[in-house]
């Protein structure tokens, strides 16, 4: 088979790009045969710091790790939002490759999905975790995310999983997912990367006009106000107020929910005083584009 050049260029840079799920499996199957342990880091591509810091883990962890880079369909409600979603393919290798990844998998839709855009007719839905939250504001998405997660993690086969914190639910649906369905999987959480003034690293971000990148990161003070309220005492409706309150002296950011969950099940924490984990969520939108952030409001940061 005759190299494409973007396929000799990540050779030359020490990464293996890889389109098919059968030579993925294969790949992953002679690295552990080989007596190597394997990292997978899934994603939707135009990777930033915080996918590299997910990277950099697996490859601390591991002895192999391999990268996906797929732009799922089936996770995105509006075609404009698949359509506007960045994509830098060349860079993805790069970045992958310079934070300790081998392997490459950039799939096409149709290799993924065979007779797209006809959907499949199995699909994962995890229930009760995807009712509310993001669940709720984008009908579909975490049946998308399962199915294409457990896909991917059934091609990768026995792993090790690296996500993001960032994307608290989507953690929390893909252990369930992961358990549920017996994969031989082990998910680790990973915390969420920032920049200097606080905004969580998103491929997204990169869609905010100067202004809006400039009123974002009134989330993460936001949560930082909630995080405060409940150690001045505050009860749920405090803390989730100080959250909205923030947030509404940003003219650009219109607050789509803000909520103090219990940490294991996502439902909204009535008794924030018992020793349950807690995570504080907000999702708003900021000009074209969709925002959320958490974090621990016991342990802000
Ligand atoms: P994507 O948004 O590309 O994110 C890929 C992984 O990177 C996820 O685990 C996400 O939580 C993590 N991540 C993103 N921003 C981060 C940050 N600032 N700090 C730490 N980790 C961060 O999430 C998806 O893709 C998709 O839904 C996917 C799981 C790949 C399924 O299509």
């Amino acid at each position: 088979m005759t190299a494409t050049t973007a396929e000799r260029e990540a050779t030359a840079a020490g990464v293996d790009v890889i389109g098919t799920l059968d030579g993925f499996s294969t790949r992953l199957d002679d690295e552990r045969r080989a007596g190597r342990t394997v990292g997978v880091v899934l994603t939707m591509g135009a990777l930033h710091r915080g996918h590299a810091a997910l990277v950099a883990r697996a490859a601390a962890e591991c002895d192999v790790v391999a990268v996906t880079v797929f732009v799922n369909p089936t996770q995105f409600a509006q075609s404009a939002d698949l359509s506007d979603y960045p994509r830098s393919p060349g860079a993805d290798v790069d970045v992958a490759g310079a934070a300790g990844a081998s392997v490459v998998f950039a799939p096409s839709v149709d290799e993924m999905y065979p007779g797209w855009p006809a959907p499949p007719a199995t699909t994962v839905s995890v229930r009760n975790l995807t009712d509310r939250w993001e669940g709720a504001s984008r009908p579909g998405h975490f049946e998308g995310v399962a199915t294409v997660v457990v896909k991917l993690l059934s091609a990768a086969g026995r792993c090790r999983t690296y996500f993001g914190e960032k994307d608290f639910q989507q953690l929390a649906v893909v252990r369930r997912a992961v358990a549920d369905l017996s994969l031989p999987v082990t998910v680790v959480g990973c915390p969420t990367v920032r920049d200097e003034d606080g905004l969580a690293l998103s491929s997204r971000n990169l869609r905010l006009s100067a202004d809006e990148r400039a009123a974002a990161p009134v989330l993460h003070r936001a949560l930082c106000a909630g995080a405060a309220a409940l150690a001045a005492g505050g009860d749920r409706e405090a803390v989730e107020r100080a959250v909205t309150d923030t947030v509404a002296t940003e003219p650009l950011v219109a607050l789509d929910y803000a909520a103090l969950v219990d940490a294991c099940d996502l439902e909204p924490a009535d008794d924030p005083t018992s020793d349950r984990p807690l995570r504080l969520l907000v999702a708003a939108t900021v000009g074209p584009v969709r925002l959320i952030d958490n974090l621990d409001p016991r342990r802000p940061r």
